[in-house]
């Protein structure tokens, strides 16, 4: 949809012009799965899919949220009754975000926003962390607030945290917010340093292609819990802060050192997937792009068998991917569903994504390169 299109549809919802737009993207995540809560390395970068805001200020204490993408018209919400627990459905993402910023003391008394998005939902591409991130730009933007993007990532991650009541780390807001085109974000968690890396597909003749398995297993939510308590347990039981203060030559005297199997398996796979970013990062640095691929597909095993994560759909993707000559493939995201990344030379890539197809008929599937991060539109 054009800019125009996007004005349009505001004004036919809301009756009025609006003060501007934005637009904030998905992610996918090449490398650093579950390293995030785990004070470690994490490298996603952003999609060409975007979430998009019209928005205008309201000073009469009233959220009113509108998208082109689900049903149930206008959603208006009195901001003094917002509190964590009370909102529902998609509504909850942007009545969070305007919470946690008044929390954080920023006076903003209201608003009118539409939304539309291109990033699919439901895929484990982080539509929510777009819709987060655009409705935090937008928000401060407008009200003249110049929140430094990690700030802000931060202020969207406590919004999930504390509001929508989803344990996550901070790597799908930071993606959202702070990726730039045409490079991955290699970022430090536990200082949260950042580096864009250099990471141009097409020069090095590779394509990169996004399958959307279309499943999520039912028990995906409760399951991140636990994941995540249990990397936390498993640090305590060494007497570290977190996982991520287990270097990796380390490794074995760690897993003798921890009393049960699961808390081996779950320490295996963070201390081996840190080191798998900075192997990544290190072949990137080096301009031997096509490396990866080995290190993507140890990913993917990790996540299948120590983390245990994956499930039939997205372990067909990787396994079809790599029958058909993919250079490495993995699951990407929280797992239980959602999608698998293929790295494949770019002459092959349209059969393997036929060949993927054909095992697989419900997959969505793109071939993609690393977009903007979240930018006003006008
Ligand atoms: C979800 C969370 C992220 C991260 C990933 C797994 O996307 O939102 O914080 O933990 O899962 O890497």
């Amino acid at each position: 949809m054009t800019q125009a299109a996007l004005d349009i549809a505001f004004k036919d919802v809301y009756g009025r012009a609006p003060e501007g737009a934005w637009a904030a993207p998905g992610r996918v995540n090449l490398i650093g799965e579950h390293t995030d809560y785990n004070d470690g390395f994490v490298m996603p970068f952003a999609l060409p899919h975007t979430t998009r805001a019209a928005v205008a200020r309201r000073d009469d204490g009233r959220l009113r949220v509108h998208s082109a993408d689900m049903d149930g018209g206008v959603v208006e919400l009195r901001v003094a009754d917002l509190e964590p627990g009370t909102a529902s459905g998609w509504a909850t993402y942007p009545a969070a975000v305007l919470w946690t910023l008044r929390e954080a003391g920023h006076d903003i008394p209201g608003a009118d926003i539409h939304y539309d998005s291109t990033v699919p939902v439901g895929g484990g591409l982080s539509s929510s962390a777009a819709l987060q991130v655009v409705t935090a730009l937008a928000l401060t933007e407008l009200h003249g607030l110049d929140l430094p993007r990690q700030d802000l990532a931060l202020l969207c991650q406590r919004s999930e945290n504390v509001y929508v009541g989803a344990p996550v780390g901070v790597m799908d807001q930071t993606a959202s917010a702070c990726c730039t085109s045409g490079h991955a974000l290699h970022l430090d968690v536990r200082g949260l340093q950042q580096r864009q890396v250099p990471f141009d597909l097409a020069a090095e003749g590779l394509q990169l292609l996004v399958v959307d398995t279309r499943v999520k297993h039912a028990h995906a939510d409760g399951a991140y819990a636990q994941l995540r308590s249990g990397c936390e347990a498993s640090a305590a039981a060494l007497g570290l802060p977190a996982l991520r203060d287990v270097a990796y030559p380390q490794l074995d005297a760690a897993l003798v050192a921890l009393p049960e199997e699961r808390m081996r398996r779950l320490t295996r796979h963070i201390v081996t997937e840190n080191r798998r970013v900075e192997r990544v990062l290190a072949l990137l640095d080096a301009g031997r792009t096509r490396e990866i691929g080995p290190v993507l597909t140890e990913g993917h095993v990790s996540l299948r068998d120590d983390f245990q994560i994956s499930c039939p759909e997205l372990d067909l993707v990787v396994d079809t991917a790599l029958a058909g000559g993919a250079l490495g493939a993995r699951m990407t995201g929280g797992g239980f569903g959602g999608s698998a990344i293929v790295l494949v030379e770019e002459d092959r890539a349209a059969e393997l994504g036929e060949t993927i197809a054909r095992a697989l008929p419900q997959v969505r599937r793109f071939a993609t390169t690393p977009g903007a991060g979240a930018h006003r539109l006008w």
